[in-house]
């Protein structure tokens, strides 16, 4: 192993990789008579006194290699001829490994981020394909709170596999063919105040659809009346489908406003009813497979065998389902993209749904080996006067959130900055409350329920989205005062020392951004960098408490602004994953 890897491996294989593929070779020479191929694998130990990274696997070694786990660690570590870039290896514990890396290569590895166009993010992506179905929303019914995370965490993913080099194709699932559109219509031709509807388009489609759904509840001939409006609209008829046409432009108008102000952008946006045409041969694909069959009128696919109920694909008043639109698309995508993966981003509460299409796909090679199916399913995000449904009119709409977000970071700058042109305040409250909204959730493990509150979202001083743009900006102000003392002279020209405890552990953890990145990404799970930057910027804050910068003699002062330097790129290119801008004065 040499330390000038981009030699060998387009970009840079992250440190973990680097050392496991080493330490696997050690593994191997220890114990030439077999049983310990595949040990070697490294983690971060998170902690400096143990070294940088560590191996576990001499633990679970010991049945097979009929020894002590401390023995066999010894024995990898006798026998292991270091590389360059390796300090120290040592046996800890019980039969812990510890790697502790040069100080040059940590220094080279933080330094190589800002020479690297990827940042030296792997581009193990490359020649990928992945599509992300997030979002999502329904038309006719305006986005809530609900839709905020799968939009949130659906962008979060979606940029994290741009940086590995994967092709992404952002589709937005629009949900433009369920069976609310009966519902719509009815309440659309009975209710509708034009007045109001010109006003707020999608708000008044929400309260006819309200109305309409609430009537349905206790008329059966309504609900009736509604199924046979949906029919009607299912098989063409021109009255039904210019309705729904309307509906649809309507509700884009007001999605298209709230993905501006979240700065979101989809590759395609492709309806439920773009998959329309395809439904009545998926189904007869399916029979023909012998895996649908007919039931009371309807067709259904049984998968209790397999724990999974029973999935309704055709309805016994023939109208297709949901699941048998999602069937349609994937073939429809594995045939346009052929993706390695389709990424899905909805709520905890349609993870059957998931499961039971997965199945069916895989059964009927709709979904080939090559292309893994993959269902993010997130906790609901609850406010903490309760939860959200658009059914009991009691919404809080995504719009009025990022409204409020921005009035009070509005407020947050006008008492710290009185003077700032309103222009300029404007634009910055949009910059830190949006981010707030974000990070608050991406902050949070996808699967957890989340209670946003505002002060937490907004805190100046704890995990928080300002937090974070906060710690840049105080950072971008750290290097402005140096260039105002030190003009012409190039901070990035000298080399970085790291001759004080804290500027070793900063410079390890900027040089550990790449392989966060990687992690993110393929656990589908953006806090694990949200976690990462909020610890970078602690440490950061250490640094900067504990040495001087400008008043640093030469050159230990050029290496700290340097660092300086290598710590906002991380927090901007970090941030901006999330999907979270970086103002340079706050
Ligand atoms: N429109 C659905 C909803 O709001 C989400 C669709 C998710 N994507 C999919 N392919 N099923 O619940």
């Amino acid at each position: 192993m040499n330390s000038n890897v981009d030699e060998q491996t387009p970009g840079f294989p992250v440190l973990e990789d680097l050392l496991s593929c080493w330490l696997k070779g050690c593994f191997a020479k220890a114990f030439p008579e077999g049983g310990a191929e595949n040990a070697g694998a490294v983690t971060a130990t998170g902690n400096p006194a143990f070294g940088d990274f560590q191996c576990n696997d001499a633990m679970p070694l010991a049945k097979t290699l009929r020894l002590p786990p401390r023995k066999i660690a010894e024995k990898v570590v006798e026998n292991a001829s270091l590389p360059g870039v390796v300090k120290k290896l040592e046996v800890a514990g019980p039969g812990f490994i510890n790697i502790t890396l040069e100080d040059s290569f940590v220094a080279e590895r933080a330094a190589a981020l800002a020479s690297d166009e990827h940042a030296c993010v792997p581009q193990c992506g490359s020649g990928q394909t992945v599509v992300i179905d997030y979002s999502s929303p329904n038309v006719a019914k305006p986005m809530h709170i609900g839709h905020i995370r799968s939009t949130v965490i659906g962008a979060a993913l979606d940029n994290l596999h741009r940086a590995l080099g994967f092709r992404v194709i952002a589709d937005n699932h629009i949900g433009d063919w369920g069976t609310q559109f009966g519902i719509i219509i009815m309440g659309f031709r009975h209710f509708v105040d034009k007045d109001k509807l010109a006003e707020a388009p999608a708000s008044e489609l929400e309260r006819v659809y309200v109305a309409s759904y609430a009537k349905a509840k206790d008329d059966e001939a309504w609900m009736n009346q509604c199924r046979a409006e949906l029919v009607k609209l299912q098989q063409g008829d021109p009255e039904n489908r210019a309705l729904w046409q309307e509906f649809i432009r309507l509700s884009q108008v007001e999605f298209d406003r709230v993905y501006g102000r979240l700065e979101v952008h989809f590759d395609i946006t492709r309806g439920e009813s773009y998959y329309h045409e395809a439904l009545a041969g998926v189904v007869e694909r399916l029979e023909k497979a012998g895996l649908a069959r007919e039931s009371d009128g309807a067709t259904i696919v049984d998968l209790s065998d397999e724990d999974l109920g029973v999935c309704i694909v055709r309805k016994s008043d023939g109208a297709f389902n949901y699941a048998t639109t999602d069937i349609a698309t994937v073939d429809s995508r594995v045939r346009e993209f052929s993706p390695s993966k389709i990424i899905y981003v909805t709520d905890e509460r349609q993870q059957l749904h998931f499961k039971q299409f997965f199945n069916i796909c895989r059964k009927v090679d709709i979904a080939p080996d090559s292309t893994e199916l993959m269902h993010v399913w997130f906790g609901l995000m609850r406010l903490p006067e309760g939860t959200f449904s658009t059914r009991q009119g009691n919404v809080i709409k995504l719009e009025a959130l990022l409204d409020e977000a921005e009035s009070r970071a509005m407020t947050v700058i006008k008492s710290g900055r009185p003077d700032m042109p309103e222009d300029e305040a404007k634009v910055l409250a949009a910059q830190i409350g949006i981010g707030a909204v974000k990070y608050a959730d991406l902050s949070q493990d996808p699967r957890t329920l989340i209670t946003f509150t505002w002060d937490k979202a907004l805190s100046l001083e704890g995990n928080s989205g300002p937090y974070l743009q906060y710690a840049y900006a105080r950072i971008c102000s750290v290097r402005a005062k140096y260039s105002e003392q030190f003009p012409g002279i190039d901070p990035d020209a000298y080399p970085l020392i790291l001759a004080e405890s804290i500027e070793r552990e900063l410079s390890f953890k900027l040089a550990m951004f790449p392989s966060t990145v990687k992690k993110a990404a393929l656990t589908y799970r953006p806090c694990v960098l949200a976690d990462y930057l909020y610890d970078l910027s602690q440490t950061y804050s250490s640094f900067y408490q504990r040495v001087p910068f400008l008043k640093a003699e030469e050159s230990v002062r050029e290496s700290r602004i340097r660092l300086c330097g290598l710590v906002a790129l991380v927090l901007s290119k970090g941030l901006g994953l999330l999907g979270i801008e970086t103002p340079e004065r706050i």
